[in-house]
């Protein structure tokens, strides 16, 4: 079959905006416990930190990192990872013997070296305005008060600055720990963001939206919200998870989901708006996703409490990549209005990278998809108006075979498409404004075999034929084609 594109840099969505290539560190699992921290590992530097973790969060591009939870977040007394004292508790969320040796300015000094921007997330399930407001007293406010102090005195002298909060964590849903309804949660949501904007009225505040598309809330949870918080806060969470469970057609189709959950969203954002006659738009913070086989996971209500368990550590296979692959030309294509997206998460919980206690660190075949897409998405993201055959999914009813986008840079030109027809290959053209010439191409196809996506495959090969690309692109592949077109930018 064959499949059209047109790329031209007046089809402009927006720039391409690195805190799209987020991710996550958890209180979870192995995910800081022997995943980015462990201390006595051979890797590890002064701090306790895995140099070859961070070398690996370096090389994934990855811009933000949300932190501590996650369910953990809603029964976390913050205070206990700061200072000398460390307590250690009962985590709820997830049956863990927390030993808090692992606290903010450990996170905070972690940051800066795996050069990201920190996202940190509130406790609003145990906790409330108060201990909100003091977090961001101790990370932000310079000094002279009773918690900045208390920073200072943990030797950290200059406040911290951090920008991103959350307000909590999918508290939508019943397992969460002081899960609320709707309105209960948007109450308090407000109350806290406006007290947090006293205290520091830089910084920018993340609403819990609904922990999944196929909450018996959702939609009615976003507008309820909403209602309460439009003013206080900027932006609006979304998270998601997919999994093949034995479909593989409806699996590569996953982004068709993601991409319906955002649109339904931004609707409803923008109805809230009009209903309260605002012209300020919230912003989409899509700050859970990933592919996890939570089918498998049975679970931790019967388990010990223990001490950095084995948790939902997948490992994942060259068709996984392909749809993480798709979700981030999804996230881009929507530049518009997400502004934020963290992969969940970085190290070892459905993971791109995973280490074994005292041992090496390795990357996962959904590592390579996104940090090709986080190195060369440069510029800005372009509206390529894809065309060719529609597949019929059991999931998700009619599903175009062809998701693309694509980034310009100057003359650069960087096209994301994914074929997602299980067993056909498409024959693409895309055009351009004027002559192009390709550079490279890389491809990762369902079927390849899981250890070679760490290598690569071949590359493909692409024509140019004046202002015309044409490249086969296999069935059930992920593909980035660079290309260099001079007369772009004068056509812009
Ligand atoms: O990322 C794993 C868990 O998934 C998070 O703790 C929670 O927010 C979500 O349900």
């Amino acid at each position: 079959p064959q499949a059209h594109l047109t790329l031209d840099p007046s089809f402009r969505i927006a720039p391409v905006n690195r805190r799209l290539f987020g991710s996550f560190v958890e209180h979870m699992g192995r995910c800081v416990y022997t995943g980015i921290y462990e201390p006595g590992h051979p890797a590890a530097d002064d701090h306790g930190f895995r140099t070859d973790v961070l070398e690996l969060t370096r090389e994934l591009g990855v811009s933000v990192v949300r932190y501590p939870g996650g369910n953990f977040v809603s029964g976390y007394r913050w205070e206990d990872g700061v200072g000398p004292d460390r307590p250690t508790r009962l985590d709820l969320a997830w049956r863990q013997i927390e030993t808090n040796a692992f606290g903010l300015n450990e996170f905070m000094t972690w940051t800066r070296a795996a050069g990201v921007e920190p996202m940190m997330a509130v406790n609003l399930g145990t906790r409330g305005i108060q201990e909100a407001c003091d977090l961001l007293e101790y990370a932000n406010h310079p000094s002279g008060t009773h918690w900045s102090d208390l920073r200072v005195k943990h030797g950290v002298t200059d406040p911290y600055g951090i920008r991103l909060w959350c307000l909590g964590n999918e508290m939508d849903g019943p397992w969460q720990i002081g899960h609320k309804t709707a309105h209960e949660y948007g109450r308090l949501a407000n109350e806290t963001a406006k007290a947090m904007r006293l205290v520091d009225p830089g910084i920018e505040l993340v609403l819990c939206g609904s922990s999944n598309s196929g909450m018996p809330t959702f939609g009615a949870w976003e507008a309820t919200v909403l209602e309460h918080a439009y003013d206080a806060v900027d932006y609006l969470s979304l998270h998601n998870y997919y999994e093949e469970n034995g479909d593989l057609p409806g699996f590569l189709c996953s982004a068709v989901d993601m991409d319906r959950y955002i649109t339904a969203i931004v609707a409803t954002a923008d109805h809230i708006g009009a209903k309260l006659r605002r012209k300020k738009k919230i912003n989409l913070s899509f700050d859970e996703w990933n592919v996890w086989n939570q089918s498998r996971f049975t679970g931790r209500e019967r388990s010990p409490f223990q001490e950095a368990p084995e948790l939902i550590e997948d490992t994942f296979t060259a068709a996984d990549a392909v749809v993480v692959g798709d979700f981030l030309i999804t996230l881009l294509r929507h530049a518009d209005r997400v502004s934020i997206a963290c992969q969940a998460q970085l190290a070892n919980i459905i993971a791109p990278i995973r280490t074994e206690p005292g041992g090496p660190a390795w990357r996962q075949t959904i590592f390579h998809p996104f940090a090709l897409t986080a190195r060369h998405a440069r510029g800005t993201v372009l509206r390529v108006e894809p065309s060719g055959p529609l597949l019929e999914t059991g999931r998700y009813g009619e599903a175009p075979a062809l998701s693309a986008v694509a980034t310009v840079d100057g003359s650069r030109v960087a096209l994301f498409a994914v074929n997602r027809s299980p067993d056909q290959d498409l024959d693409l053209t895309a055009r351009l404004p004027a002559p192009v010439r390709p550079v490279s191409a890389t491809v990762i196809a369902a079927g390849d075999d899981p250890h070679r996506v760490e290598a690569l495959p071949e590359p493909l090969a692409v024509q140019a034929d004046g202002d015309r690309l044409t490249a086969r692109l296999p069935a059930a592949a992920w593909t980035m084609i660079l290309a260099d077109c001079e007369n772009l930018r004068d056509q812009h």
